[in-house]
């Protein structure tokens, strides 16, 4: 029978692969929880109506990539996979009143996305991302904290080469307005534009300016600029946050076609890129301000930004960095091996002694022969194999044997851990 693979856009993370990822998680949790974000989880599906709402329909995200979700008996009742963070922490942060905790309220988590995409290499059906989100204030200083945190977490990764790209929609009414405008501009190019972009006239005309076809660019070029379109209060805002960043010394470009394919943002937009790998899978994150999600999903007025990192892409980028090396699955420090049947029992003790002193420890007793667990032993990467034989045993005895020199000795099994100890503090 021909063997099952996993399904097409989605990956297993296989052992060897999990150090690096581990290092990303623990760094993850590390700067935001360092940075004052609280850790929260919500559910890997949700109504259908959040994102609808959230993400907006005319969006690729909602229009053609959303997983549907229901169980087998029950019809009625559908949901989606989520295809991202922000929509769930914000249900989340109005449905438990964190509205009246002190403000403002930071969250983080960190959770694998669904989107039904065309998978090439750094897209996945199955993604995962660190996603942080600022809510209970409208000033500028919010999206600059944002900023710094997803700053901090390239820092701390080590990366090189990190690259912000920086835009303002201005105030969600503003946005609206420039919108008119575009479709104003494009609609005499129509036939000029490319298929999508055609439809995105008629749908959601800013996205027309985060095209990467050909053959909208030099349309794009003449198309009024958003920046100038916007009133005093959101040019003051934008370069309030840029000020933030130039003291933080967090370098930027601002780029006016940075429009995001979400549409719940007004303000800041922005989008973290590994420079040098220009392409349309060179976003390693991006985020925004979405104040006014807050109340088209019920809540009152308020504040809230965030970023969302894409976790698979951060890997990818640490690994073309030369900076997965140092990371190797820990071998166990010591080996417990007995060939003898009958006093397993000694044996068990030993491991159960060894485990709660806390050594990192393996061992093969599921293998018939000592010959082979030895062979184990030595694939294994342990410094020491303990060999626990009928003789030594009564004896009340362990053979210790360096499995890097081959020298082997015998100690008194009260004396095993303090040897051990002094071996690897000698080690
Ligand atoms: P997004 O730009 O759609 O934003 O996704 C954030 C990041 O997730 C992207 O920059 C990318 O690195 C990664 N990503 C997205 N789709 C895929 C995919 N199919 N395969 C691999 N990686 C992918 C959001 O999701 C917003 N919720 C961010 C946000 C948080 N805005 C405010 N708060």
């Amino acid at each position: 029978m021909q063997l099952l693979q996993s399904p097409r856009g989605t990956r297993d993370i296989l052992p060897e692969q999990q150090p690096v990822w581990q290092f990303c998680l623990d760094t993850a949790r590390k700067v935001a929880e360092q940075m004052g974000y609280l850790p929260i989880s919500t559910p890997t599906y949700e109504e259908i109506a959040l994102f609808e709402r959230s993400i907006g329909e005319g969006t690729d995200v909602i229009d053609k990539e959303l997983f549907l979700v229901r169980g087998r008996k029950s019809e009625e009742e559908s949901y989606a996979l989520r295809p991202e963070g922000t929509a769930g922490l914000v249900r989340s942060y109005l449905e438990h009143g964190m509205r009246t905790w002190p403000q403002p309220v930071k969250l983080y988590t960190i959770l694998n996305c669904f989107r039904y995409e065309r998978p090439q290499k750094g897209r996945y059906r199955e993604h995962f991302q660190f996603d942080f989100e600022y809510f209970g204030e409208k000033g500028a200083f919010a999206d600059a904290w944002v900023i710094y945190t997803g700053w901090r977490f390239y820092q701390a990764l080590g990366l090189k080469n990190i690259g912000l790209s920086l835009n303002t929609l201005g105030a969600a009414t503003e946005r609206a307005a420039y919108s008119q405008k575009l479709v104003a501009y494009f609609t005499p190019l129509k036939q000029q534009l490319s298929q999508d972009s055609q439809d995105r006239l008629a749908k959601n005309p800013l996205r027309i300016l985060d095209s990467k076809d050909p053959i909208d660019q030099e349309k794009k070029q003449g198309a009024p600029i958003l920046l100038e379109s916007i009133g005093e209060e959101s040019k003051r805002h934008f370069q309030e946050v840029q000020n933030y960043l130039k003291t933080w010394k967090i370098p930027f470009e601002i780029n006016p076609h940075l429009i995001r394919g979400l549409d719940y943002y007004s303000h800041t937009t922005f989008e973290w890129v590994a420079r040098g790998r220009e392409g349309s899978q060179d976003s390693l994150g991006g985020g925004g301000r979405y104040d006014g999600l807050l109340t088209i999903l019920g809540g009152q007025d308020g504040g809230a930004v965030g970023t969302g990192i894409g976790l698979d892409r951060t890997v990818e980028e640490i690994i073309s960095q030369g900076l997965a090396e140092n990371f190797h699955l820990l071998a166990p420090q010591i080996v417990v091996l007995s060939g003898d049947h009958g006093i397993h029992s000694q044996a068990q003790e030993v491991i159960e002694e060894l485990y709660q002193q806390g050594f990192w420890l393996d061992t093969y007793l599921g293998k018939e022969s000592l010959a082979s667990q030895m062979k184990s032993a030595g694939r294994s990467g342990a410094r020491f194999a303990l060999i626990i034989g009928a003789d030594e045993a009564t004896a009340n005895q362990i053979a210790v044997k360096d499995l890097r020199s081959g020298k082997q000795e015998l100690v008194p099994r009260s004396d095993l851990i303090r040897h051990l100890r002094v071996q690897f503090a000698h080690a």
